[in-house]
This record gives C-alpha cells, sequence and structure tokens, in this order.
C-alpha cells in the first residue's frame, strides 16, 4: 500500500477501505508515514468528508491505538457526558454527582482549558489539594466507591489523537465533521462507559457557531457511536452567553456548590438537569426525560449529590475545609467592574469574546503550557434580558495582574450590549438526538 494512492483515492472523493484508513493511522502513530503526507490525507478528508462506515473505522482504529479502561468487576450501568466546550460551562462538576447518586455510575475523563474554553480537570484542581491524575487502579478504586471519579486522559488514552489532533491544529483541518467525531468519540468510548451523552454546544461561544454545524455534528456523534455498539445521546445547546453568572476555576466550583443545594442559575440548572436526564435514560434508570428529570431534582433536594460531591473532593484529595473557607472570598485583588453603558436591557453578553478575555486574566490557556490562576474570572450580575439602568453593575471581573485587565477590558467591554428593547428569550435545548 502506498500513502501517495490513499491520498489520491480520498482527494478525489473517494471511500477508503478499514484496511486503509489502519494503514495511515498506524502509519503516522509508529512514525513510519511522514508528517507531509497524512497532512495531505487530512486535508482530503477536510475537503471530501467520510461516510459513517469510514468514519465508525477511523473511530474504532484510533481507539486501537491505546488502552481502554477495564471497569470490569464493578457493578454498573457507566454513562458519561461530553461537552464540545462552553463558556461558563461548569455542567461537568454537577452533574456526576447528580447522575451518581441516581445509581449510576460516571467514569469521567476530562480535559484542560484550551482557547477560549474552559476546562474540567482546572475548575476542580483551583480546590485545594484536589487531585486529577488518577491512575488506573485509582480510578476504578474511587468510581466503585463513590459512583463517580474524575480524572485526566493519561498518555497512554488514545494516543493516535494526540498525534492527529496536534497536527490538525497546525494544518487548519481541525474543523471536519468526521475528524472531530472519531477524536471525541475514540477517547470517551476509551473510558469505558456503555451510554454516552454528548452536549453539542451551539453559538459564539462555542466550537459549532451554527445550528446546522451543530447537527451535522451532533448526528455524526451519535450515529458513529450507534455503529460502535454505544447507546448515545446527543443534545444540542446555546452557547450564545456564558451558562451561568459565573466564569473561572473556583468562581465555577463555587456556582457548582450552589446547584447542588438547587440555588444555581435557571439557564445552568436547565441544562444540567437536562443532561443528567438523558444520562439516566440512556443507561436505563429512567424509562423517559420526564421521569428521569423527577430523579434528578430529588437527588439534589435531598442533598444526595451534594454528599456525593463533598464525598469525591475528599477521595481525590481535595480539603473541604479549605474549599469553605474559600467560597466567595477567593478572588484577585486585581479587578474592575463593567457597568451598564446605557439604560435598557441587555441584548447580549458574547461568550466568545468573554472566553477569549478569560485568556488573558489567567483563567485559561493559549498554550499547553500556560499556568491558569483559582481567583480570576468573571461574576455577573445580569444575564441577557435583564434590565439595566445606565451605570448599574453587570459584571466584576477579577484578573491575574493589572496588564491582565487592560487587556481583557476591550473585549469585556464589547461583549456587553445594551438596547432598548427586551431580546425575544432564547431556547437553552435547541435539539435532543437519541440512539438508544
Ligand atoms: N475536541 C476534541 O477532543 N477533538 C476535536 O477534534 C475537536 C474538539
Amino acid at each position: 500500500m502506498r500513502a501517495v494512492d490513499l491520498i489520491m483515492k480520498k482527494r478525489d472523493g473517494g471511500e477508503l477501505s478499514r484496511e486503509e484508513i489502519a494503514f495511515l493511522v498506524s502509519g503516522y502513530v509508529d512514525g513510519s508515514l511522514p508528517e507531509y503526507q497524512v497532512s495531505a490525507w487530512l486535508m482530503s478528508v477536510f475537503f471530501r468528508g467520510m461516510n459513517p462506515r469510514e468514519t465508525a473505522d477511523l473511530t474504532e482504529l484510533m481507539l486501537r491505538s491505546g488502552d481502554v479502561m477495564d471497569l470490569s468487576g464493578i457493578p454498573g450501568p457507566f454513562v458519561d457526558k461530553h461537552s464540545t466546550g462552553g463558556v461558563g460551562d461548569k455542567v461537568s462538576l454537577i452533574l456526576a454527582p447528580i447522575a451518581a447518586a441516581c445509581g449510576v455510575k460516571v467514569p469521567m475523563m476530562s480535559g484542560r482549558a484550551l482557547g477560549h474554553t474552559g476546562g474540567t480537570l482546572d475548575k476542580l484542581e483551583s480546590i485545594p489539594g484536589y487531585r486529577t491524575n488518577l491512575s488506573p487502579a485509582e480510578f476504578r478504586d474511587f468510581l466503585r466507591a463513590d459512583g463517580y471519579a474524575m480524572t485526566g486522559q493519561t498518555a497512554r488514552v488514545v494516543p493516535a489523537d494526540k498525534k492527529l489532533y496536534a497536527l490538525r491544529d497546525v494544518t487548519a483541518t481541525v474543523e471536519s465533521v468526521p475528524l472531530i467525531t472519531a477524536s471525541i468519540l475514540s477517547k470517551k468510548v476509551a473510558e469505558g462507559a456503555e451510554s454516552l451523552v454528548f452536549d453539542v454546544k451551539c453559538g459564539p461561544g462555542a466550537f459549532m457557531k451554527t445550528f446546522p454545524d451543530a447537527r451535522r455534528l451532533a448526528e455524526s456523534l451519535v450515529d458513529t457511536g450507534k455503529a460502535m455498539g454505544k447507546r448515545i445521546v446527543g443534545v444540542i445547546t446555546d452557547m450564545t452567553e456564558p451558562l451561568g453568572l459565573k466564569v473561572g476555576n473556583f468562581l465555577e466550583v463555587e456556582e457548582s456548590l450552589d446547584c447542588l443545594t438547587g440555588k444555581g442559575p435557571a439557564d445552568l440548572m436547565e441544562v444540567t438537569y437536562r443532561l443528567a436526564a438523558w444520562m439516566l435514560v440512556a443507561a436505563g434508570k429512567a424509562k423517559g426525560v420526564e421521569e428521569a428529570l423527577r430523579l434528578c431534582e430529588a437527588a439534589v433536594a435531598e442533598g444526595r449529590a451534594m454528599e456525593l460531591f463533598r464525598r469525591n473532593v475528599r477521595t481525590q484529595g481535595g480539603d473541604l475545609a479549605k474549599m469553605d473557607a474559600l467560597y466567595g472570598k477567593l478572588r484577585s485583588p486585581h479587578s474592575f467592574e463593567l457597568r451598564a453603558p446605557a439604560s435598557g436591557f441587555v441584548t447580549a453578553i458574547d461568550a466568545y469574546r468573554i472566553g477569549l478575555a478569560g485568556v488573558y486574566l489567567g483563567v485559561g490557556r493559549n498554550t499547553t503550557a500556560d499556568p491558569v490562576y483559582p481567583d480570576v474570572g468573571f461574576v455577573f450580575e445580569r444575564k441577557v434580558g435583564d434590565s439595566v439602568t445606565a451605570g448599574d453593575l453587570v459584571a466584576r471581573v477579577y484578573g491575574k495582574d493589572e496588564a491582565s485587565l487592560a487587556a481583557a477590558r476591550p473585549l469585556v467591554e464589547e461583549a456587553l450590549t445594551v438596547g432598548p428593547a427586551a431580546p425575544a428569550p432564547r431556547k437553552l435545548v435547541l435539539e435532543e438526538l437519541a440512539a438508544l
């Protein structure tokens, strides 16, 4: 087999066999194929796409490049949720203990902040002492004991994705539905979950900016996951303004605690409950979403979800006393206030600009080597649709130093739009696709 023939075949709109895809993937992972040929193949996929069979083969071949978590001996059912990334998206922190309190096991492997979107691991690590670098044995033990465990992906999980993603990043081939599908799904299937719920974010603050693009990705994830024998749900949710009222690392832990006492902001509670409910349906714990929603709400109302959250913090090395003492207090001394420039209604708080500003502030990072800070970010006092009088406080903005505030300020000011009329209410859950 010659790589050039496969590149030519895909370039001309042909279909690659499983063996041909395996030749390219394994050749890249073992170093026998040069980057320029793999880059050319990726670009041909970018323009020509892949059919569902090719996408499923690519996903499975990538999955097989590394270890798959062995959860045998632990009673299931195992179900996880994955978000394609947003701003203020702390749903995983809240939903994992809710779902676990309803009797499913949640083996969650998460990522770090990169670009304008936040990362679950960075948020959790803002809890003093909390460890996310669990060994596979710890991950299994904690999952068995607490019903859920949160860890990062080790180098042994889908090494093909690590190499391919880095190459896509520098060859302008990230935004390809089959390549994104294989990348996300291979890593999620490697966790060992039998059922998966994908939160496909849609809007300016998301990877998929438009509804048709988000729908294409949701469909591809659902179809490919189903072809791999998984029970899959794709939920398309809005990412036009940041989710909730707090954006930052420890700030989002604080808001997660609010949600677990049932006092979280309405938008965040709605999205979290909906996704958690689908996890229960996918895992066979409820017949439908309405029944599952009631189970999730009861887990919060009865304090069972909070109890599991606190147990998980302790299990993973976190210091509960320090976490509680820092609540409402862990704020950088460097801050400014964003005030309404006019009277009227908040018509937009652009999640993308807020996410980018967050990188300057120290919430997120531009490269994987950049540090992130626990005490920076945004505390919003107003959401889109709220009325304001000129000069009202809209948000407090905290940065790692004065220079970071100066860099972030123009973006933060541009993110806010105030108009004379209230905007039409936006739906948060845009579409749900299930293959169960
Ligand atoms: N996130 C991933 O893990 N992979 C992609 O390809 C895109 C987003």
